[in-house]
């Protein structure tokens, strides 16, 4: 099992390479693509916010939650900055409530993280979360990379083991993450499912 990430240690000492401060390209792709659609979302660890304010412009009513004080500070502060409405919440996706059902559910490397810290508490926030229909797009890392120094890695068996039951998977494909290292784009998977 990988060690869990300590992250409000590494939002403190700065070594958040996910934290690329432009909105995933994977996202806008798939938003491009017209999936997406509805009026809620939320963006579950959603770090400093760049995503959730980018989701905001675009119109949609927005919830953002992270388990770290310091990045919801800062996401605050960014979503002040561009004048835009998202409610950030510090909280923890596998034991607060989450509200809901959402439209749409996005995380950007929180999947799978959580996947092997409790996958059925993971599973039971999906449930509450989300409603028939509801979309969710997750990237996450790809087991066809190393696992060092990128993120943790999923199998496609695993994802469709984990995620299926729950969801149908109507997209499941490779891309890479952008980070704020240059040329540092660890292999992903974006997940695009709709719930059954
Ligand atoms: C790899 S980072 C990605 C952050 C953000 N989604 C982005 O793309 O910049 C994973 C995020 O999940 C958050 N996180 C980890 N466990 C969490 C939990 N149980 N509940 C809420 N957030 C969590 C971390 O604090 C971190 O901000």
């Amino acid at each position: 099992m990988p060690e869990k990430t300590d992250f409000a240690e590494r939002y403190a000492s700065g070594k958040t390479p996910w934290d690329s401060g432009t909105p995933s390209e994977e996202l806008l792709r798939v938003l491009k693509d017209g999936k997406l659609t509805g009026s809620t979302a939320l963006d579950f660890g959603c770090g400093t916010g760049t995503n959730a304010i980018e989701l905001a412009r675009r119109g949609f009513r927005v919830t953002a939650v992270d388990i770290v004080d310091q990045a919801i500070q800062i996401a605050r502060d960014k979503a002040r900055a561009a004048a835009a409405q998202v409610d950030f919440r510090v909280g923890d996706t596998l034991r607060d409530d989450p509200g809901g059902p959402y439209d749409i559910l996005f995380d950007r490397g929180v999947y799978h993280c959580l996947r092997t810290e409790d996958l059925k508490a993971f599973q039971e926030f999906l449930k509450r979360a989300t409603g028939t229909g509801s979309w969710w797009l997750s990237l996450a890392g790809n087991s066809k990379e190393d696992t060092e120094p990128g993120p943790p890695v999923v199998s496609e068996q695993e994802i469709r083991a984990e995620l299926g039951p729950l969801f149908d998977i109507l997209d499941l494909r490779e891309f890479r993450f952008t980070t704020n290292q240059d040329g540092f784009r660890p292999l992903g998977w974006s997940i695009l499912m709709r719930r059954k």
